[in-house]
């Protein structure tokens, strides 16, 4: 698939199929995420892949009722949970790197999926304190977000975006310019 097509077509997918996801594609979305640029190239990043139903399961009480995407945490057949370690990497002009390295990385992973016909959701709306705890995590990782991953049952519209005159400035910080 034509990498502009692939963006145009990801959506945030909230309702998935429980038709399970092939090992080897859930591998490629990784392994696509593995290749993302990041500070120094440390690569903070680290994705805990849960397939297991009852590991799965912990998860759902750390998200609040009123997020959207909860019932995904209940039902996707996938969820992998993307952490990184601070300490490898770095810390400018008041910017923690860890979080875009990981980002870009998690974004990757979206985009690899939707290559492959699935579905993912970034969620970052969860108590991180109660995951780490009940997934027994390191306390020097930090959960930058997570997302199901699995066959969509659902085809949303694209969502509304800020037009690109509101956002794009060529040459000077002004509307005008073009
Ligand atoms: C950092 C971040 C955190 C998000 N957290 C949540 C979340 O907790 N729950 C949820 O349902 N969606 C979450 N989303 C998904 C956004 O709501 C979604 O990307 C946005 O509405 C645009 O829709 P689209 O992804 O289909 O284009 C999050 C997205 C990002 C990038």
């Amino acid at each position: 698939m034509d990498i502009f097509e692939t963006i145009e077509n990801r959506r945030s997918i909230r309702k998935y199929r429980d038709t399970p996801v092939e090992h080897d594609k859930i591998v490629r979305v990784l392994e696509a995420a593995r290749l993302a640029p990041s500070w120094k190239n440390y690569q903070c990043w680290r994705f805990l892949v849960l397939t297991d139903p009852d590991r799965r399961a912990l998860l759902f009480d750390a998200f609040h009722d009123k997020n959207p995407g909860k019932r995904a945490i209940g039902s996707a057949p996938v969820i992998i949970v993307v952490c990184a370690d601070p300490a490898e990497s770095g810390v400018e002009n008041g910017i923690e790197y860890y979080i875009a390295d990981t980002a870009i990385a998690f974004e990757h992973l979206c985009l690899a999926a939707q290559g492959l016909g699935l579905g993912t959701c970034w969620m970052g709306w969860y108590d991180e304190v109660y995951l780490k705890n009940v997934l027994s995590l390191p306390d020097h990782i930090r959960i930058v977000g997570i997302t199901p991953l699995g066959y969509p049952d659902q085809a949303p519209k694209q969502r509304p975006r800020k037009l690109f005159n509101e956002i794009v400035f060529f040459n000077e910080w002004s509307n005008e310019s073009r």
